[in-house]
């Protein structure tokens, strides 16, 4: 049933330019716009919403914080993200003008359905964002949104996390659409490239064998560390999550416009150091800025891993090692910079030994809060 893999997650991580495309399948009406009545919340509705808040947890909450950029930026709707098991215990300002999005690929877990108990209790509305039919957390939403990565075996969450960034901007682009926004330009254009996006995943998958090989060289690290900005930071997030949870190394996240206020006190010779570098076309401040943050560790010794749109040559001179991902509009980047860092992670794993498949003290839905 592994399809010929030595793991599931090596099965998932290949599977994803079709769950992408699959999670797009039906999505995308002739003319190029949305449609999305299975969401089950009208028009109307859509329109009085004022405030959208993502609850979720592990992996699902790194596509909550990309989401939130991309809802902000497309509807501008104020959005905020919270980690499922904190969510509640804040007594948040909720009403019935709130969407409350769960994000849950198996659906059962019990951290994000608290949490959306409680949005209900509220009188907002949950929409759920899920990769399970029939689970509970779509069960008791308002409305859902599937994510059609198919099961997802591997405790270690691939596949649904790229299908869970497509259903998030499937629904930021929609609410977009149908609350009229400047934007209307680019939504279209950004659709139509979500629609070739699989292939853009693909094309990743195909040259992913440097990674691998630098993947073992680094088998007697003790730690990484990632660093992003923009949607590249919780790209970032979702880097370290993998390599902790599969590796057993010590790994972090950090915003890269962070490093000047503590973490580079951590930048020793070659401590391995992954930067997400912004394309540098569209917000190209953000390029510049990430260009020089990697100067600076690695005139401090830090040995550099890059990942960088194909044709950016400005971070050719800064990178030991450089990870070339295919050009994609700002936004939607998330979708590939974040393959490489699945299969270092995996990669790292196996040279290290570790059962890639089922990580030790975890489980794949997680049923007690
Ligand atoms: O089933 P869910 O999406 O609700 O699960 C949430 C997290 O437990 C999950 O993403 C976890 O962080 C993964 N093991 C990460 O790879």
């Amino acid at each position: 049933e592994k399809g010929g893999y030595d793991y599931f997650m090596l099965k998932e991580i290949a599977e994803q330019p079709k769950a992408v495309a699959d999670t797009l399948l039906g999505r995308i009406d002739a003319n190029g716009s949305l449609t999305l009545d299975e969401v089950r919340i009208g028009a109307a509705e859509l329109r009085e919403i004022d405030k959208v808040v993502i609850v979720a947890c592990g992996t699902a909450f790194h596509a909550g914080l990309i989401a939130k950029y991309a809802i902000e930026h497309w509807t501008r709707i104020p959005c905020e993200v919270e980690l499922a098991s904190e969510f509640r215990y804040r007594d948040p300002i909720l009403d019935s003008r709130s969407l409350v999005i769960a994000i849950s690929q198996s659906g059962e877990t019990m951290d994000t359905l608290m949490a959306l108990r409680h949005a209900r209790e509220q009188g907002s509305k949950v929409l759920a964002i899920c990769n399970t039919n029939g689970s509970t957390i779509p069960r008791e939403s308002d409305a859902v949104l599937y994510t059609h990565a198919g099961p997802e075996v591997a405790v270690a969450s691939t596949k649904a996390f790229l299908t869970q960034l497509v259903a998030c901007y499937l629904v930021a682009l929609y609410l977009g659409q149908v609350r009229g926004t400047k934007w209307g330009d680019e939504i279209s254009a950004v659709i139509r490239d979500l629609s070739h996006i699989s292939g853009e995943v693909e094309r990743v998958l195909e040259t992913m064998e440097p990674v691998r090989a630098l993947a073992r060289s680094l088998a007697d690290k003790k730690t990484v560390l990632f660093l992003g900005r923009h949607v590249g930071y919780p790209v970032a997030l979702e880097g370290a999550l993998k390599l902790k949870e599969l590796a057993y190394m010590h790994a972090e996240g950090f915003a890269a416009g962070e490093l000047k206020h503590g973490p580079i006190a951590l930048i020793e010779e070659d401590l391995p150091v992954v930067v997400v570098v912004p394309s540098p076309r569209g917000r190209s401040v953000l390029h510049d800025k990430i260009v020089s943050n990697i100067q600076e560790i690695r005139a401090r010794g830090a040995r550099t891993i890059v990942i960088a749109e194909e044709g950016d040559e400005a971070v050719v001179p800064y990178a030991d090692h450089l990870i070339r991902i295919p050009a994609t509009p700002t936004l939607l980047q998330p979708l590939v910079a974040t393959v490489p860092l699945q299969v270092f992670a995996c990669e790292l794993a196996t040279a290290r030994g570790n059962e890639v498949d089922q990580p030790r003290n975890l489980a794949k839905s997680v049923t007690v809060e």
